[in-house]
């Protein structure tokens, strides 16, 4: 809005605010929850080789299989095993490689070198979808895989 230079002083206050919250909105500042299609791509580059496009891993028509390998684990049914809540910390800690004892190197990488970069608060705790939830800084390109396999999962 231009505003003509008599009004400037009942209208500038309103422009300032206005100019301080899209600020807040600029793409640089991005700080929310990645979305599940940013993901996907990072899924489709990283991880659809072992667990397929579907992410159902071993029973997964596009997983490569080598008889001599761990088959990968289907990534569809995470909620299922864990009482149809959606493992956040675990799956993040497996794809990060932090915490890794279960998975050896050879059968996953760790991607949590160049998942690194900016980070965005997710709610880790079973709480998540509560306003009481503990906001945690998640590398955002983790998040937004996290945030993609969410959306696979079968009830
Ligand atoms: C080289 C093959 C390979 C690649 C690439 C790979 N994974 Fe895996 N992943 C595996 C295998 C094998 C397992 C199961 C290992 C086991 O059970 O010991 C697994 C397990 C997992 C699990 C644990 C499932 C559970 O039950 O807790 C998650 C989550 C996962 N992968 C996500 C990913 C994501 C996301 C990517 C891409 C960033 C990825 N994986 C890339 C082979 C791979």
């Amino acid at each position: 809005m231009i505003t003509k230079p008599k009004m400037q002083s009942r209208v500038k206050p309103t422009v300032l605010l206005t100019a301080l919250v899209l600020s807040a909105c600029a793409p640089e500042k991005d700080v929310a929850m990645p979305e599940a299609r940013e993901g996907a791509m990072l899924f489709a580059e990283n991880c659809a080789m072992c667990h397929g496009t579907d992410g159902r891993g071993a029973a997964s028509e596009t997983a490569v299989i080598r008889n001599d390998v761990t088959p990968a684990a289907d990534l569809t049914v995470l909620a299922q095993g864990n009482d149809g809540v959606f493992p956040r910390q675990r799956v993040l800690a497996t794809i990060d490689g932090y915490n890794r004892q279960t998975i050896a190197r050879d059968r996953m990488p760790e991607f949590g070198g160049f998942l690194g970069g900016d980070t965005v608060p997710v709610a880790l705790t079973d709480d998540a979808l509560t306003d009481e939830a503990q906001l945690t800084p998640v590398p955002r390109r983790l998040a937004a895989l996290m945030a993609y396999l969410e959306t696979l999962q079968t009830p």
